[in-house]
């Protein structure tokens, strides 16, 4: 198949938009990371997504919409609460998971009876889909188990020849995943941890808001009990570079110098080291750049990656949860 590269004029999200119309794949920016969209309420075109992913097809997609009240074509019910968040953090990086109403095709929601629905910021984004006139089913834009793409280039490496068309914008602003949270229970609870944390929801809602309890779960930590993530896609290995990883954990102090170590006996054994220096006060910066750096690692042929950890706070807490998948939970304590 040969994959159109599309630009962002407002001819060619027009282009675009007829696509996913016609029921093709089109990959496209959001302020998070690109998303391989397809008709969200067309079965045939959401099966093409897991082909051309190589995706599992028990793992759900997000359902994106133009604007809040698109919601209600797709749940039955609206809480007071979902109407808060909506308020409050649409558009933007948040996918809630919602009732799904029947329009909703099982493959779409890997047969659960709950969809998750986000209406991502981008402008782009957000044209497409208007124009598309369907809410757009989008998985994020990488083979499946790969780092998610943060510009075009990273979805041009994965897709080409699998997919329709690809809208090529700039970089993502948040450069990991929308924080995903589950509005279907007796109380709300983050299923994926993003830019917009716990704390954030709880601020606006003036009640606890949950954690999935495998979010904690670590080797040494928890692993051993046997607990699956309700988001069915938290449970596969992810995000992973080619390179071995290893991310160093304790002061930053002991951490540096334990990085330069590593790196010296790497190098003596004749490695390529690729080395990542993150920063608490740069949590921001560390999500924006994450997957980025772990695909230019790859490209530069580094046999190992040495990345330093972040204190699992606020949004520290959710670029950690990537990092650690990325590195296989490979942790050095020093
Ligand atoms: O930022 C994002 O969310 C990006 C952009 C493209 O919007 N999309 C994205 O989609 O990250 P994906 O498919 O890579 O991740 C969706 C996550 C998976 O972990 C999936 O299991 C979970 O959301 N999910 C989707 N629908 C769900 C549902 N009904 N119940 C529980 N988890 C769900
Ligand atoms: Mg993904």
């Amino acid at each position: 198949m040969k994959t159109k590269i599309l630009g962002t004029t407002t001819e060619e999200i027009e282009e675009a938009a007829r696509i996913l119309a016609d029921g093709g794949l089109v990959a496209f920016p959001t302020e998070t990371v690109y998303g391989l969209g397809a008709d969200a309420l067309n079965a045939e075109a959401v099966a093409k997504v897991y082909a051309a992913k190589g995706r599992p097809s028990d793992n759900p997609m997000i359902v994106h919409i133009s604007s809040k009240d698109d919601l209600k074509a797709l749940t039955v019910e609206i809480t007071e609460d979902m109407e808060k968040l909506a308020e409050h953090f649409w558009p933007g990086p948040m996918t809630m998971i919602v009732k799904r109403r029947s329009v909703v095709p099982d493959v779409t929601t890997g047969g659960l009876d709950t969809v998750g629905v986000r209406m991502p910021s981008a402008p782009e984004a957000l044209e497409l889909i208007r124009r598309a006139g369907c809410p757009v089913a989008a998985p994020s834009a990488n083979l499946s188990g790969k780092p998610s793409p943060t510009c075009s280039s990273h979805v041009i490496e994965d897709l080409s020849g699998r997919i329709d068309a690809i809208l090529c914008g700039g970089q993502c602003q948040v450069g990991i995943e929308s924080t995903v949270i589950d509005m279907t229970g007796e109380q709300p609870m983050i299923l994926r941890p993003g830019i917009l944390t716990r704390g954030n929801f709880e601020q606006v809602l003036g009640k606890t808001v949950l954690l999935d309890p495998t979010l904690n779960r670590r080797p040494g930590r928890g692993a051993e009990e046997k607990l699956i993530p309700k988001a069915p896609g938290m449970k596969y290995k992810h995000y992973a570079p080619k390179a071995e990883m290893i991310v160093f954990e304790g002061n930053a102090e002991n951490v540096r110098r334990a990085m330069e170590e590593e790196r010296e006996a790497r190098r003596q054994a004749g490695q390529k080291v690729c080395m990542l220096f993150f920063a608490d006060g740069e949590q921001r910066n560390a999500a924006h750049d994450l997957f980025a750096l772990l695909r230019q690692a790859d490209q530069d042929g580094a046999n190992v990656i040495l990345a330093s950890a972040l204190t699992e706070q606020g949004v520290g807490f959710s670029v950690m949860n990537r990092m650690l998948k990325s590195a296989g939970y490979n942790i050095k304590k020093v």
